[in-house]
């Protein structure tokens, strides 16, 4: 099985952010793709938008002049879901809401042939769900980017209950050909990335909410001990804290509320509160102009003790003995060390 034919048209509905980095990674790879949005006039600016950005990936020289016009010429928007009917891969990124995506997989049936390969984008809804009405169901997979997609080569290729393994295996080959590191995985709430960055963000929000330490602390802390880019505070502030509110709470509710999951009530209040992240100018942090932004609250620097005494089988923390040394702290060999 290969992946689809790079002369082959791709479809993107709903071209937000999503769909407009999924598209940009279609056409950059090769393919003729199609953009269609419910809301008139989007589609249009969606290709503005791609185009632009292709202009950009010249002036960092990560794209010759001739094949950003290439690009932009096999890029066209359509007015309506007729305009998609020889597309051999539709894949949408509209809205996170099963109705609207179940009604327009329905519509889509009977624009497209029936070898189209159909992907939803959804990050936090069963794909098996969302396909579970097609006439053809077969040829329904997960095809789950990160945002921004033209960035992160990470996707998820989900199967749901029904999805063909030759689709699956198409869709795979299809990322792969378009640069991309498909991961194949079933269809499970929070798929893979979704469900193990739960825990990440209930753990710090437990932290908080116990009066451990305050965000600007516990994100010093994953940064720079737990190697994270992000701390779990300026990370859901980036993502927007409604957004990874509602995904929190659809993996529990998922997972039959399995305690696990359990979404935070310091983040709920957040989200009543209006404080979204920064895109609303504040979130656990202030983003409006001139605000501060907190340091973690540290120790002070200790006097060095004047000598250290150990004890006993050190194990693993044997090697602390060589730098304790080496910071010029006399070391005195205890009862049974040694
Ligand atoms: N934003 C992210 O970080 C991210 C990451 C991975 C996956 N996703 C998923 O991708 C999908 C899209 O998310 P987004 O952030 O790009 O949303 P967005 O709000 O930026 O864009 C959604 C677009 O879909 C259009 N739309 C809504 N209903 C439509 C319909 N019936 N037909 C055609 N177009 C329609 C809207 O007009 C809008 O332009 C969601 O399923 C989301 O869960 C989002």
């Amino acid at each position: 099985m290969t992946a689809l034919d790079l002369s082959s048209p791709v479809a993107v509905v709903g071209t937000g952010t999503m769909g407009q980095g999924i598209a940009q990674v279609a056409l950059v790879a090769g393919h003729p793709v199609r953009l269609y949005d419910a809301v008139d006039g989007r589609a249009r600016e969606a290709a503005d938008s791609i185009g632009a950005r292709l202009d950009r990936l010249v002036e960092k020289d990560r794209l010759t002049g001739a094949e950003r016009d290439a690009a932009r010429a096999r890029l066209t928007s359509a007015e309506s879901l007729d305009a998609l009917a020889d597309c051999v891969l539709v894949v949408e990124a509209v809205v996170e809401r099963l109705d609207v995506k179940q009604e327009l997989f329905r519509a889509l049936e009977d624009v497209v042939g029936d070898d189209c390969l159909l992907a939803t984008n959804t990050s936090s809804l069963s794909v098996t769900a969302v396909g579970g009405a097609l006439r053809v169901p077969g040829r329904f997979v997960g095809l789950h980017f990160f945002n921004p997609a033209p960035l992160l080569p990470l996707v998820e290729v989900v199967s749901g209950f029904a999805t063909d393994p030759a689709s699956a295996t198409r869709a795979y080959e299809t990322a792969r050909a378009w640069g991309k590191t498909p991961v194949t995985c079933a269809d499970t709430p929070g798929f893979v990335v979704n469900r193990v960055a739960r825990p990440f963000y209930a753990e710090a929000l437990a932290v908080h909410e116990l009066r451990a330490a305050d965000p600007a602390t516990i994100d010093a802390v994953l940064r720079e001990s737990g190697g994270f880019r992000m701390g779990a505070f300026e990370l859901t502030d980036l993502i927007g804290q409604d957004v990874n509110e509602s995904v929190t709470h659809s993996v529990w509710q998922a997972f039959f509320q399995d305690v696990r999951f359990t979404p935070s009530l310091a983040q709920r209040r957040l989200v009543e509160s209006g404080r979204l992240g920064r895109k609303s100018g504040q979130g656990w942090y202030d983003y409006r102009d001139g605000a501060e932004r907190p340091g973690p609250h540290t120790a002070p620097p200790a006097e060095a003790p004047a000598y250290v005494v150990v004890e006993g089988d050190l194990g693993p923390a044997a090697e602390l003995v060589g730098l304790i040394r080496e910071a010029g702290v006399e070391v005195r060999a205890g009862d049974g060390y040694g």
